[in-house]
């Protein structure tokens, strides 16, 4: 078996004292892609976040482990995991134009890393970072590398910042929301290249997205969240196949058909997302959840291995199949 890259565990993060992660563990193997989905709210960003060392000021890492291999990130020195960041581990955000610097030049925000990590001659640095931008589908690299981020389109500051986290070949990638402001086709050609990455230099990726067509693609595993928690984790044949939560199995059937036949009317979750200081008592989906009980209403339901792999936190798992 591969050994893993990143594990953490009973990880939790507050804002103003409010649980917005409450004891998320997951571990991901070397050369995985492992898939987080989830609605809105569900504490996806703030878990990417904390494995990333930059979580907002707001936010407070209340306790749980973050590995990467053998290494305890939340106990090394911040200098020490500064020197990480870009270089082992690097991360795609969700909002490209806020993570890029307004005052800098594009090529040179791709260069940076390059220059603190990596040992090469100005000349042979640009020639990296200029093949880097045409290789995330930016048109005209030379010419783009000389702008500032104000004048490029938002899908291509998107893809800039793309570049900046791909131009180490990092061990880890996190991407959160990597494609959304992007058009189908550059799209695709993100995905392509965050998969021949992985296959190339066996970068190891968390992959946070709520398109289902996304996941089937891309994921080794999927891990759903919902308020705070992993709620179902399995490889992704498994939960495509079978799900063991309600949650889960309402998320997942809403996967786009792929096979060109016309969309019928996809399920939709009733109610939404609670909000931070108001996740109810019990299972914290009971109050939008059809199976929903007594039970469910007055205790908390632990993840428990799934019937063939992976795990589940509801009390009804053998009922959610005969849900829908
Ligand atoms: N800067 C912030 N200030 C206050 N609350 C925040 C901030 N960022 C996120 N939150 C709250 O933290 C919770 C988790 O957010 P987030 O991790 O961004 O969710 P997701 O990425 O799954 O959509 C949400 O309830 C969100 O409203
Ligand atoms: S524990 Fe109960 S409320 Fe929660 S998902 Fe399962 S059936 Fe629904
Ligand atoms: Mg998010």
């Amino acid at each position: 078996m591969s050994r893993n890259v990143l594990t953490v565990e009973d990880l939790k993060v507050t804002i103003h004292g409010q649980p917005v992660v409450d004891g998320v563990g997951f571990h991901v193997a070397e050369g995985e892609i492992l898939s987080v989905v989830g609605e809105s709210g569900c504490g996806k960003s703030m878990t990417a976040f904390a494995v990333m060392g930059l979580l907002p000021a707001v936010a407070r890492l209340e306790s749980g482990s973050i590995r990467l291999g053998d290494v305890d990130l939340t106990t090394l020195a911040e200098k020490k995991r500064r020197k990480l960041r870009g270089d082992d581990i690097a991360m795609i955000f969700q909002e490209p134009v806020a993570s890029l610097n307004p005052l800098m030049k594009v090529g040179r925000q791709i260069e940076e890393s390059l220059i603190v990590h990596r040992n090469l001659d100005s000349a042979e640095t640009r020639r990296v970072a200029i093949a880097m931008l045409e290789e995330v589908g930016i048109p005209e690299p030379a010419l783009r590398f000389e702008q500032y981020p104000f004048e490029l389109s938002g899908g291509m500051c998107q893809r800039a910042m793309i570049a900046m986290a791909l131009i180490c070949r990092p061990k880890l990638l996190i991407a959160d929301e990597p494609t959304t402001a992007l058009d189908v086709t550059i799209q695709a050609q993100i995905l392509e290249l965050m998969k021949r990455l992985r296959d190339t230099t066996g970068t190891t990726i968390l992959l946070i997205t709520h398109d289902m067509g996304v996941v089937a693609d891309m994921a080794d595993r999927v891990a759903v969240m919902y308020a705070g928690r992993i709620i179902e984790e399995a490889p992704v044949d498994a939960i495509f196949t079978r799900q063991e939560h309600p949650y889960a199995r309402l998320l997942l059937s809403t996967i786009p058909r792929l096979d060109g036949t016309p969309k019928t009317v996809l399920p939709t979750i009733e109610g939404t997302v609670p909000d931070i200081g108001e996740w109810p008592a019990g299972c914290r989906f009971n109050p939008r959840c059809p199976l929903a009980d007594r039970q469910c209403v007055e205790r908390h339901p632990p993840l428990a291995p799934r019937a063939d792999a992976g795990a589940a936190a509801c009390w009804h798992s053998d009922k959610v199949g005969a849900m829908l």
